[in-house]
């Protein structure tokens, strides 16, 4: 007797394996995350994100460029907002010369053809470190949703290709989408962070950007009021599924390697691309045990980024995505 198929005949070396291979990770796959900061010649590591930056926007330029070179055609800029200049509203969101709309523009005057994406929620500017505007203790939802509008039609103006709300205010998506309508930018695409959890993984993310929810009674202490309980996930769908009903373009699911099912859900169910976001503590977790001599950084970080996309990902948000490209091409 022998066995009808021997489906080890098709991995029995790398030629083979590489012709049956269904899942190949490319440049075009990638989002890069970049964060700004103010000032001048400044390049500085995150702490908890190794070999991580915050880029000054004369810097910008060059670290652009660069990602251009290696066929990294999309980015997604956060700011390091100064702490004087933030507030209960998210007012500094607003200033048509705020750090965010001069960073869109460094980005397409030294790289014309880069997809600009923004992120679009209040935390980098709120005194409070919460996506929305505080009041008697809660995270109101439609006030918030207004001034996010606001903020996406100023940075479709700095020439922003894609605003990314990350904040998962109600309706918010049907705010921006009519606020850009109105204001002519019938170009500017959403992507909306549709299923975004409350997750324990945005800590090293919260370092970068000093952005964590501050300790004080009259604030919620955490974002489980607005972003979404780890435990669901028929409620993933709903939301991703309103949230292109009111007009966004790309879905996003985050954090990634642990939400991964749901992001094989999402992309059954909608027709729509999916983007799903390894995010800054699973970023920081490869990092540390690769520093400790535990795991195999590329080989790990190779496995991870496959899977994710092997699960449905039509496009990645990571911050491995020039070291993965570097390693592969
Ligand atoms: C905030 C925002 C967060 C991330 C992206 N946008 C953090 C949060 O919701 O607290 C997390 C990204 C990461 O951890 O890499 N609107």
């Amino acid at each position: 007797m022998y066995p009808l198929r021997r489906n080890r005949r098709l991995r029995a070396n790398e030629a083979i394996r590489s012709l049956v291979r269904e899942t190949i990770i490319t440049p075009n796959d990638f989002l890069v995350p970049l964060f700004v900061v103010e000032g001048k010649g400044i390049k500085e590591e995150i702490a908890s994100m190794p070999n991580y930056y915050r880029y000054s926007l004369d810097l910008l330029e060059n670290e652009v460029k660069e990602l251009w070179k290696l066929g990294l055609k999309s980015v997604l800029l956060f700011v390091k907002v100064p702490d004087n200049l933030k507030d209960n509203k998210g007012t500094e969101a607003l200033n048509p010369n705020g750090l965010m709309q001069r960073a869109i523009k460094t980005v397409k005057n030294s790289c014309p053809d880069m997809l600009v994406m923004t992120d679009v929620a209040l935390d980098p500017y709120s005194s409070y470190g919460h996506d929305g505007i505080v009041e008697n203790g809660m995270i109101i939802n439609d006030e918030t949703a207004d001034v996010l509008a606001e903020m996406s039609v100023s940075h479709a103006e700095a020439g922003a290709n894609f605003v990314a709300p990350s904040d998962m205010m109600d309706g918010r998506i049907l705010s921006i989408r009519e606020a850009l309508e109105d204001a002519n930018f019938l170009n500017t695409g959403i992507m909306s962070y549709s299923a975004k959890y409350a997750s324990a993984f945005y800590g090293p993310f919260r370092d970068a950007l000093d952005s964590a929810p501050v300790n004080m009674v009259e604030v919620p202490k955490d974002k489980k009021t607005y972003q979404m309980d780890f435990a669901n996930r028929f409620e993933a769908i709903r939301e991703t599924e309103m949230d292109i009903d009111e007009g966004a373009d790309i879905v996003m699911v985050k954090p990634g390697i642990a939400y991964l099912d749901i992001v094989r859900e999402i992309k059954n169910e909608v027709d729509v691309p999916v983007a799903a976001y390894q995010v800054s503590g699973e970023y920081a977790m490869i990092k540390a045990v690769s520093e400790k001599g535990w795991l195999d950084h590329d080989a790990v970080m190779l496995e991870q980024l496959t899977a994710i996309k092997r699960s449905g990902a039509d496009i990645i948000a990571s911050y491995f995505a020039k070291d993965v490209v570097k390693l592969l091409y």
